[in-house]
């Protein structure tokens, strides 16, 4: 472990146009959660900041989309992202926004010291432009093939597939996100950021100095950018939502968004500090604080290059000691897509597993994608949660309290004298604090969960091999040993599980009645302290602290994704074409009648078939229906539905069917009624 430092750890600012999915979080909150209660843990001194990311393009692409203005998309996925991150227990120490006005103060402020250093070249280009929209197309406003890898849906600032960072003039065949437009060309005055007037620092403090030792995607990443030589990048958009330019002649422009957003990392430290009373500035300005930046790969360059740059030209702001950016999680085999509603959403998933988040923060963390992109399946999650954490971590806790309480009333017992295994168990566990922080310290979140869970092992295994419910029976002194023994590893693991697992740390602190100073364990007693729990401390009862999850609650949740992928292929499916025009004198022949179905019941031998009574207005009939593998004869009586009447007759298996009922089928083959209001029923589909 490290000498106690000053840390400020910083973790990507999500876009507020969607709640938060597990990838962000395996990618990139969890991580840096369990960074930042390590740090804590261990005596450091923590700014844990992030805060949401309100500009930018695919903000006011989705306000568009549902007719209301950015500000109310804003506000409305801030509050559910905050709430999500509150939920899972990531300790942020501030969770601000890029509305806020100590927001737009600093980015402002920060622009201004750029610009009047000289820092930025300003220059009169020809820019796209969507005349039927009467807007210039930044960024997501417009797609087209990547210059790089041929992707043919690249935005105008990035190709998502080969991660390249683009300008929109850089995509061939572009095409406005707007209108779906050819855009043209129009001339207009930005700031940009020389890039290349900073290669050689960028050089010498990534590839030459000491940051070898970030991780080799990151490192490869960077060192291609930085061999393919770099280029002047704008930071000012023509747009009307984000933070004005704050110098004259830049009326009806923004900064662009990846701008004002790692700006935001300093303007949420300091509304932390103004809050709790403290000064922000050692926290970005001072040597001896380590920056950590948190970051999905897609963020890469901005982190590595971009907002390196940009402090550099300011030039009284440290650089990031480290970018620990992970690479992506996929669910169950495809990738996560918000737009196709890929996705395991986190309100969702507390909604069926209500309070168990631990048992996704392991999962995810047991499983992140640290060095190549990995997938997320439910089975993994469900295996997890029953063979380790059940099984292994929440077993051996629950035996150690029950029988401290069947044997010794809930009092930790005196040991006697340490037999050989007694004294190597108590030794290996004191090396567990070691072994865990030098994972974490080298960003390597998924080993360290490892480690922890082998702790939780070594306990189940000195259960399992010294049996202290068979010795009772011939040896009190022994059992008294064992116990002692086995509370000692359950109050390490209460300690170390605390950054992993929050909720349950906190829950086994309260069985263990722990959490009173006196017997309050630290991370660094656990390797210095003769004993955690000292004989005559009394804990509380057992509690189970996870609980099996069985097929069914995995098949539900594997269920609800085939039925999204569904949804989503009904969305984007082409409505069948028009029919032959017909005149109104063919139309006028159809008598269709509002009619309520009376009775229902299933024609035997027939398993499509319902034989109903229809009330037409004009006359109680019998109407056979094809509708029994959408609806039980139950669901439809007393329904109100629509009626051909004046079709002719048709007997079908014997019984006459006097009629038709109007339906219409949804794109996932269930027939429904025509309801315009059921949701279900979507444009283009044909009445049947
Ligand atoms: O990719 C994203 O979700 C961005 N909103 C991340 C911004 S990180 C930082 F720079 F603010
Ligand atoms: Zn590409």
């Amino acid at each position: 472990m490290n000498k106690p430092k000053r840390y400020t750890i910083t973790a990507a600012l999500p876009y507020t146009n969607g709640p938060i999915h597990i990838g962000h979080l395996a990618g990139v909150y969890v991580p840096a959660d369990i960074y930042a209660r390590y740090l804590r843990l261990t005596g450091n001194d923590v700014a844990f900041i992030c805060g949401s990311d309100e500009h930018g393009v695919p903000i006011t692409i989705k306000a568009k989309k549902e007719g209301v203005s950015p500000q109310n998309i804003v506000d409305k996925y801030h509050a559910i992202i905050k709430k999500s991150f509150e939920n899972f227990g990531i300790s942020f120490d501030n969770y601000s926004r890029t509305s806020a006005k100590i927001h737009h103060e600093t980015a402002s402020e920060f622009f201004k010291t750029l610009y009047d250093k000289g820092e930025f070249i300003e220059e009169i280009t020809e820019q796209l432009y969507d005349e039927a929209a009467n807007q210039f197309l930044a960024d997501r406003f417009v797609t087209g093939t990547c210059p790089k890898c041929g992707n043919e849906e690249a935005y105008g600032d990035q190709c998502e597939k080969c991660g390249s960072s683009l300008n929109a003039t850089d995509l061939i065949n572009p095409k406005s996100a707007i209108t779906g437009n050819v855009p043209t060309l129009k001339e207009t005055k930005h700031w940009y950021l020389p890039l290349d007037k900073h290669e050689s620092f960028l050089k010498e403090w990534i590839l030459n100095g000491h940051k070898k030792d970030w991780k080799p995607n990151v490192y490869g990443q960077v060192k291609s950018w930085i061999d393919d030589g770099l280029r002047p990048r704008a930071v000012t958009r023509d747009l009307d939502w984000g933070i004005s330019v704050p110098v004259e002649g830049a009326e009806g422009k923004v900064l662009y968004v990846w701008f004002d957003a790692p700006i935001g990392y300093i303007s949420s430290t300091k509304e932390w500090a103004e809050r709790v009373g403290k000064d922000w500035k050692p926290y970005w300005k001072s040597e001896d604080t380590k920056l950590v930046h948190f970051i999905g790969k897609d963020n890469i360059v901005f982190h590595c290059i971009i907002f390196p740059a940009m402090l550099k030209a300011e030039g009284s702001y440290i650089l990031p000691d480290n970018v620990p950016a992970n690479e992506f999680l996929n669910l169950e085999g495809n990738k996560l897509s918000t737009s196709k509603n890929w996705a395991v959403w986190l309100p969702d998933y507390l909604e069926d597993f209500p309070n168990q988040q631990d048992v996704l923060r392991y999962a995810l963390t047991a499983n992140a994608p640290e060095a190549k992109d990995n997938d997320f399946t439910w089975k993994d999650f469900q295996a997890r949660n029953n063979n380790e954490l059940v099984a292994i971590f929440g077993n051996f806790i629950n035996r150690v309290v029950v029988l401290t309480n069947k044997y010794y009333q809930g009092f930790v017992p005196a040991p006697n004298e340490f037999s050989k295994i007694d004294n190597e168990t108590l030794a290996a566990v004191k090396a567990f604090p070691e072994l865990i922080s030098s994972s974490i310290e080298r960003y390597r979140f998924r080993e360290a969960s490892q480690e922890l869970m082998n702790l939780a092992r070594l306990g189940n295994k000195y259960l399992a091999d010294e049996e202290p419910w068979k010795v009772i029976k011939v040896d009190e002194a022994r059992t008294q040993t064992i116990m002692f023994v086995a509370l000692q590893i359950a109050s390490a693991l209460a300690t170390l599980s605390e950054p992993f697992l929050p909720f349950t740390s906190a829950k086994l602190n309260s069985i263990l009645n722990s959490t009173s100073s006196a017997v309050e364990t630290s991370w660094g007693d656990i390797a210095t302290k003769e004993t955690l729990l000292p004989s005559g401390h009394q804990i509380g009862e057992a509690e189970l602290l996870f609980s099996k999850i069985e097929d069914d609650a995995i098949q539900k949740q594997l269920d609800k994704l085939i039925a999204s992928k569904k949804a989503n292929e009904a969305e984007s499916k082409v409505a069948e074409p028009q029919k032959e025009t017909i005149t109104y004198e063919d139309f006028s022949k159809l008598d269709i009648r509002v009619g309520t179905i009376l009775e229902a019941e299933k024609m035997p031998k027939a398993n499509k078939l319902l034989v109903l009574k229809v009330d037409t207005g004009i006359d109680i009939r019998t109407i056979v229906s094809g509708i029994a593998e959408s609806f039980t004869p139950e669901e439809v009586i007393g329904k109100k539905v629509t009626v051909l009447v004046n079709l002719a007759p048709r007997t079908l298996r014997g019984v006459e069917s006097q009629g038709m009922i109007l339906m219409t089928e949804t794109a996932e083959g269930k027939l429904v009624f025509v309801n315009p209001d059921d949701k279900s029923v979507t444009n283009g589909l044909q009445i049947c």
